[in-house]
């Protein structure tokens, strides 16, 4: 390439000019790649530089030098005024009126059910009591033959038993969470400290008392020298975490086929008595079934309804407020996020 100073200086001129009449940020780019870049004329002529005879690179050089260097701190001064008036301008149009009124976001809340789930995990937890899970669709044999509930038991009859199609599969939505007492026994040697929430299901209406799907809270107990005393003393103990420390417990003689004795545990709560769940020492037929060694260990067992708990709790008179889902009810508990 030849070199021509007017060329050299027409080349300036015109990058200067471009560049002083760029409008905007986006247009400077392209004024970077024509005008300033490695393939920008003066750049072209700076490479052509090589190829001179020493005195007129020396002459040349400085020249190219010189307009390579105006054009240079031209774009910088106006890339840099650019960008100062365009955050001017986001700042003008992005401006947040903070006099205006805010407007409501509505935060969810955990559900009572859950929050009261999760008080009971963290107080047996902190007594060294393991969660266990099982199934909602559960096998006839474990929520209710391993259990001592035999064929012909009322809980087995059609009223309050959803059973799972085909019945030769002899599968049920479990009734409660009894039948994780005996899973956990098949899975795990003595000592056991478990409790077990979870969801359960019985053939009811919904009405305020009823609900086809609940929950419940299993307690279980296998050690050495387990005693009713032991249970009491637990109850005692879940009873005054739940409803404050001037609650007392009772147990009152009762049936159920897993335990013996059984009993139903009561709570002296508001200035009367109130029933709250079943308990008992495991019966020893179910010990067998599950291969516990019943010459060393016993245990107790106990189960809560806890919607039912929920209610005696706040007072909440109608299971509807429970299970509809309505946000005001869930938020009159606080969000619930501890
Ligand atoms: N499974 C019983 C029910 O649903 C409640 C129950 C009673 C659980 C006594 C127990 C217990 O573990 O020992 O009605």
């Amino acid at each position: 390439m030849a070199l021509d100073k007017a060329q050299i200086e027409q080349e300036l001129a015109k990058a200067l000019s471009a560049i002083s009449q760029a409008a905007d940020l986006d247009a400077l780019k392209q004024i970077k790649i024509d005008f300033v870049g490695d393939k920008s004329p003066l750049a072209k002529a700076n490479q052509a530089l090589g190829s001179l005879e020493a005195t007129q690179r020396a002459e040349f050089g400085k020249l190219i030098g010189q307009a390579r260097a105006s054009v240079n701190s031209a774009f910088e001064l106006k890339s840099n005024d650019l960008s100062d008036k365009r955050d001017l301008v986001a700042l003008q149009t992005e401006k947040v009126d903070v006099s205006l009124p805010v407007r409501r976001v509505l935060k969810g809340g955990l559900h009572p059910l859950t929050i009261l789930t999760n008080e009971i995990a963290d107080l047996f937890i902190g007594i060294g009591y393991n969660i266990a899970e099982g199934p909602e669709l559960e096998s006839e044999w474990l929520n209710f033959d391993a259990l001592n509930i035999p064929a012909d038991h009322p809980a087995r009859t059609m009223q309050d038993t959803f059973f799972i199609e085909p019945i030769e599969a002899k599968l049920v939505l479990r009734t409660h969470t009894s039948p994780v007492q005996i899973r956990t026994m098949l899975n795990q040697k003595p000592p056991i400290y478990v409790i077990c929430p979870g969801k359960t299901y019985r053939a009811d209406e919904l009405d305020a008392t009823h609900t086809p799907v609940f929950h419940q809270v299993e307690g279980l107990v296998i050690d050495e020298n387990i005693t009713m005393a032991d249970l009491k003393g637990t109850l005692d103990y879940f009873a005054k975490s739940i409803f404050g420390k001037n609650v007392q417990t009772r147990l009152r003689p009762s049936f159920f086929p897993f335990t013996e004795p059984s009993a139903e545990v009561d709570i002296f709560f508001n200035g009367r008595w109130i029933e709250w769940g079943g308990c008992g020492m495991v019966n020893e037929k179910v010990l067998i079934a599950c291969g516990v060694d019943t010459k060393k260990y016993s245990g107790f067992a106990f189960g809560m309804g806890l919607e039912r708990t929920l209610m005696v709790k706040h007072g909440i008179t109608d299971m509807h407020d429970i299970v509809e889902g309505d946000v005001r009810f869930t938020q009159s508990f606080g969000v619930g996020i501890k």
